[in-house]
Parts: C-alpha cells; structure tokens; sequence
C-alpha cells in the first residue's frame, strides 16, 4: 500500500488545474445504460472509483473506452446482456447503486447487489428503493442482492424524499426518463452534479425541468438517444485545493474554479481572513496577514456548506485563532480524522455530531492513517501545515478521489511524494 510523505512548513503559490468531478462523472456513467446510442463524457477525472464504474457497467455488457488519457469516456450500452451487478465490484463503491434505476427503466429487470463504499456511517440506500417503487418497481431483498422488476414498464408518479438524497435523487430522474407519464421529485437534491446529470439527459432527449430547485418535473419519453457531456467542474477538488494556500499562506489560482460551486463555504474562508478572488481562468486564493480566525461550520445539503469539505475545512481550523465549532448533520460517523489531526498536536473534542477545534499555534508532522476519501486528504493538508515529516498511509482512499495530487500540490512547491508500496 501506499504513503504519501509530507514535509511541511512552506508557503504554495502557483496554479492548479481542477479536474471533472468525481461525483458528477460516476452518475452520468451509469446514464449510458438508458440508451442504444453512444454516450461521450469528455473533462472526465482519472480516478479509481471511476475505473470501478468502467468495471461493473463492463460487466454489464456496456462498452467503455477510455480516450486522450481518460479524460474522454466513449460508452455504449447497445448491447446489455448481462443484469446482475455483482457484490464484488459493487462492494468497492457505494455509487454502484446507479445502475440500478437505468437498468431496470430500460431493460424492466435489474439485480444490483447492496452496496459498499467509505466507512462514514450506515449509508441505507433505503430511499433508492422507495422511489423506484413509487414509479411501479416491484422490489426484494435476497442474498444481499437487491431483485427489481418492473413488468409492464415504469409509470411516472410523484415522490417526496422525507430528506435529501443526492445519489437517490440521480437514480430516480434517470429512471423516470423512461417512465411512462409525468414524474414529480418533490424535496429533491439541488447539487450541482444533479444539474450536470439533468443537463445531460435532456441532451440524450429527456423531458426534465426544475433540476436545481426542491422540486424536479420529468415527462417521460419512450426511448433515449446519444449524447456528448462535459463533466462539471469537481467543486469538493476545487474547496480542497482552496485550502492548500489558505493553511500555509501564499496565493494559488484554481484553474476552472467558480464560486457558484463552492458560495457557502467561500463565505466561510472570508469569515476567517482567506481571500477568494474570481479571475478569468478561476479562483484565485491567497493568505497572507497573520493567523486566520476560527469559524463555526454545519454541514448541509447544497447549497449549504458541504460535507465533503468538512474534514479539510478542519484541517484548516487546527491552527485559526479561537475556537471553531463544526457540526456534521449528513453523517453520523464522520469525524475519524479527528484523532488522527490530534496526533499531529490539534486540540479537538468530538461529541457525537459536534466537534469542538481549539485552536493552536502549529500543528508537528506524525504518522497518520487515512481513513476514508475526504479525511485522507485533510491529514494531507495539515501536513503542509505542520513542522517535520507527516506520513500519510492508506492512501488508497485518496486514489478514489483525487487525481495527481503529488503533482499537483508540488506543482505549487508543496513538498510532497509518493513512497510506494510502503
Ligand atoms: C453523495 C456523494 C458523497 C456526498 C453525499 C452528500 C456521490 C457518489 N457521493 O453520496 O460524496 O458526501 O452525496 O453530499 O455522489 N441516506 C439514507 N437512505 C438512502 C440514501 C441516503 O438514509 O437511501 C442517508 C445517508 O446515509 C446520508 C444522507 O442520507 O446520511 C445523505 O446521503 P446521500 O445524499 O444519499 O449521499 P450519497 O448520494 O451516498
């Protein structure tokens, strides 16, 4: 397994490219499985959780190729012949549940096992099955494996989310893309990726509107065609990168950043002295006078301050003047960095979904073990932050995420690198 070996103490400047985003790209995939006609991604990050979802749609039978360095993804779905998405690669990653509504509004029969993904928390995927359902799905459970039908097609209806569901949100609209009269997606995620999503299906023909509000109207339509999509801009990539500078000082541009993506919790870094400056390539983020002040956070869906970024936005509260309270209201295990931050000398208190961030003056490098996507790169961070030598291992979970990250922080004069296999 791999580390990443971090030497802190230096200030960044530079620029950094921001990729497609990871979460954007790993819905849109499975919306190949609602057409005959190729689907073309183009912006696609290059990602492990994104060779995950080449895999299980591969298995499926779909075609994926992989162009120009896998920033191009050619898919084709002419021929599934295969409706069983096994646990061994579903167990990999949580979003695997995605196949399962294209699956079964296109081929009326679907077997996608429950799936797996980051430690943070029970994540049910309880709402995916209440929306199915709601649109004529007949569901069971057996073996771990999720059976569908739906025998005589789906037929929209109108569904209220009790709370907000991205991933059960996407699986939903592209299901009802194909469901026999008006679907109505009331309480609905407004995340940037669902807008991505809707964008794209509108262009494979169809019939949404409302995507980006509570409410989400879609007509269906008998049959998708193809489509090419960029992939929006990875925000929670974007808000990672913005802190680089933030927690070391000096002034990196964020190259296809904008701060409609990442509003709330630039007014966050505002509230603690870090200056966010829109230019015409990006963001530009710099730090320059003194210590930053703490900030009080609380998790939320979009547009509220996102989840994803609440452990790098710890990271950066180790060492702000005061107290910084952060609250995580999407998961409720979520904190698994805390421990490993108070290694490197932060002084945090978790109480169940409140963490309570005492500022100090410098963090010291320790060895620390990442614990899923978003905490791997917070310890990343902090590292640049502290004195001395931070190894970070288990990254594996930050290859799911991030891609280049070494290059891309050194780049900037972060000194950071691979040890591999250590
Ligand atoms: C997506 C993102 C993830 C992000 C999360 C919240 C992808 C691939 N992942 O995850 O990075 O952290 O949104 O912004 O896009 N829940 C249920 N039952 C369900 C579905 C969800 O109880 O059927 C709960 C979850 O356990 C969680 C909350 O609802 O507590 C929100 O989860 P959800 O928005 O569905 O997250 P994901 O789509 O899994």
């Amino acid at each position: 397994m791999d580390s990443i070996l971090v030497t802190g103490g230096g200030v960044l400047n530079g620029e950094i490219p921001i990729a497609g985003a990871k979460n954007a790209c790993l819905t849109l995939m499975p919306a190949t499985l609602l057409s005959d006609e190729p689907l073309t991604l183009t912006n696609a990050p290059r990602l492990a959780d994104i060779a995950t979802m080449t895999a299980l749609l591969r298995s499926l039978g779909a075609e994926v190729s992989s162009l120009q360095g896998g920033q191009v993804l050619a898919l084709s779905s002419h021929d599934v012949n295969n409706l069983k998405a096994d646990y061994d690669i579903v167990r990999k990653m949580r979003a695997s549940i995605l196949v399962l509504g294209p699956l079964l509004a296109r081929q009326g029969h679907a077997v996608v096992s429950l799936p797996g993904g980051c430690a943070i928390g029970a994540r049910p995927v309880d709402l995916h099955l209440k929306g199915l359902e709601a649109l004529g799905a007949v569901l069971e459970l057996k073996d771990g494996y999720v059976h569908a039908d739906a025998p005589g097609g789906l037929k929209g209806a109108t569904f209220e989310f009790p709370f907000v569901s991205v991933g059960a949100t996407e699986n939903i609209l592209m299901a009802a893309t194909l469901a026999r009269g008006t679907t109505v997606l009331k309480n609905a995620a407004r995340e940037p990726e669902i807008v991505d999503l809707a964008e794209c299906l509108i262009k494979m023909g169809a019939q949404i509107e409302g995507h980006g509000t509570s409410t989400i109207t879609i007509q269906g339509v008998q049959s998708l065609k193809g489509a090419t999509h960029p992939v929006v801009t990875d925000r929670i990539e974007l808000g990672t990168y913005m802190l680089a500078p933030a927690i070391t000082g000096g002034t990196v541009e964020l190259l296809g950043g904008r701060i409609d993506l990442v509003a709330a919790f630039c007014e966050k870094l505002d509230e603690s002295g870090v200056s966010v400056e829109e230019t015409q390539r990006g963001l530009k983020v710099s730090r320059k006078n003194g210590r930053l002040s703490a900030v009080n956070i609380s998790t939320e869906p979009f547009p509220g301050f996102p989840t994803d970024l609440q452990a790098q936005m710890m990271a950066l509260l180790c060492t702000a003047d005061g107290v910084s309270v952060l609250e995580e209201n999407i998961f409720e295990n979520r904190f698994m960095h805390a421990p490993e931050l108070i290694r490197m000398g932060a002084n945090i208190d978790v109480h169940g979904g409140t963490a309570r961030v005492t500022g100090v003056e410098r963090l010291r490098g320790a060895p620390v073990m990442a614990t899923d996507l978003r905490a791997s790169v917070s310890l990343i961070l902090a590292g640049l932050a502290a004195e001395g030598e931070t190894v970070v291992s288990r990254v594996y979970h930050l290859d799911r995420g991030y891609e280049r990250v070494e290059e891309k922080l050194g780049a900037c004069g972060a000194r950071i690198e691979r040890i591999k296999g250590a």
